[in-house]
């Protein structure tokens, strides 16, 4: 018998209830679902790079990019990747969710779209960051785009849509680097990156060293032509910034100091104050929260903001601060 797994509360009201219609399990830990409307033919549409929330049987939410064709409009395909480190929302969406099961699914969103005017792209994707990037991959081969894909991962067990992504079609712009889980094996970007064809944008998904990775051999790429998502979903690890110390930002217009204790960010300490910031993925790579800084010294973790630009403006989702105060511009 199948169960749904559907909260009623006001801001999941707005959701769509979704039938898994396929799950199966694609590579070592990673589940594919299709989920359908039992009553509409045509769900809201998307475009590439978009992700859905899903209300996971855990009663979490969780934003998962949709890898299918934007094209097609009668289903989305999310792929999950079982965490057992986690907090419990892959692990109950890959042990619990079963073909017929309903899900509540938000519409559809991109904080990491495609570029209209795209003559040329390069992909990187690292472990299950590749969703959003078998999406693009179907959109450039729609609109006849150049583009070529790195996409690293552990081993070929755990290489998600590895037999689409080694298909014919695309044969000669596909490269996939399996590192078995040691960090000497890393695929170097740098000799992949060191020069950028006319016009070329980068968009990449994986975790945060890969981020990292590809940031720092893109330097001398125009920072508005590297673009990155990840969902928040790689922690920001202590010994990259050291340990949160909590801090203070004033608002120099406002007349108002906020307490920002640890584990908390600028934007929640923010909101819980009852002022309201533009956000979006408040993982640091949208661009929506960016705030000038007018005074402080800040600890950028953000993959927006370039050198240049760290003086000036501060990511408040993700960054915090070296000082013990911080004075935004709000
Ligand atoms: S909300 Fe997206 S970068 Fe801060």
């Amino acid at each position: 018998m199948s169960s749904t797994f559907e909260q009623a509360t006001t801001v999941e009201a707005a959701m769509l209830s979704l039938t898994v219609r396929n799950k199966t399990e694609i590579a070592q830990e990673i589940f594919l679902f299709e989920l359908v409307s039992d009553t509409q033919p045509h769900l809201p549409a998307f475009s590439a790079g978009s992700h859905v929330v899903v209300v996971t049987p855990a009663g979490l939410t969780r934003r998962y990019s949709l890898c299918n064709a934007a094209s097609e409009d009668g289903r989305y395909v999310i792929a999950v990747k079982r965490d057992a480190q986690g907090d419990g929302g892959s692990v109950s969406m890959a042990d619990r969710v079963q073909v017929g099961d309903r899900l509540l699914v938000s519409r559809p969103e991109n904080y990491f779209p495609l570029a209209s005017n795209l003559s040329s792209c390069v992909l990187i994707a690292g472990g299950i960051g590749v969703t959003p990037i078998l999406c693009m991959v179907h959109e450039l081969l729609a609109r006849k785009i150049d583009f070529r894909v790195i996409y690293c991962t552990r081993s070929p067990e755990t290489t998600a849509f590895l037999e689409e992504l080694s298909a014919p079609e695309l044969a000669g712009r596909v490269l996939i680097h399996h590192d078995h889980g040691d960090r000497a094996l890393s695929l170097d970007l740098a000799p992949l990156l060191a020069e950028r064809a006319s016009g070329a944008q980068l968009y990449c998904c994986g975790p945060r060293p890969l981020m990292q990775a590809v940031r720092d051999m893109t330097r001398h790429w125009p920072s508005s032509v590297v673009h990155f998502e990840d969902f928040g979903t790689s922690p920001h690890p202590a010994h990259e910034h050291g340990p949160d110390q909590p801090f203070s930002v004033r608002l120099a217009r406002q007349n108002l100091t906020v307490n920002v204790p640890v584990g908390v960010s600028i934007l929640e300490a923010l909101r819980g104050s009852g002022v309201s910031v533009p956000s979006s993925c408040e993982s640091g790579t949208c661009g929506s929260c960016r705030t000038g800084l007018i005074a402080g010294v800040a600890e950028h973790r953000d993959f927006v903001l370039d050198d240049d630009e760290h003086g000036k403006d501060i990511m408040i989702c993700v960054s915090r601060a070296q000082s013990a105060e911080l004075v935004l511009d709000i």
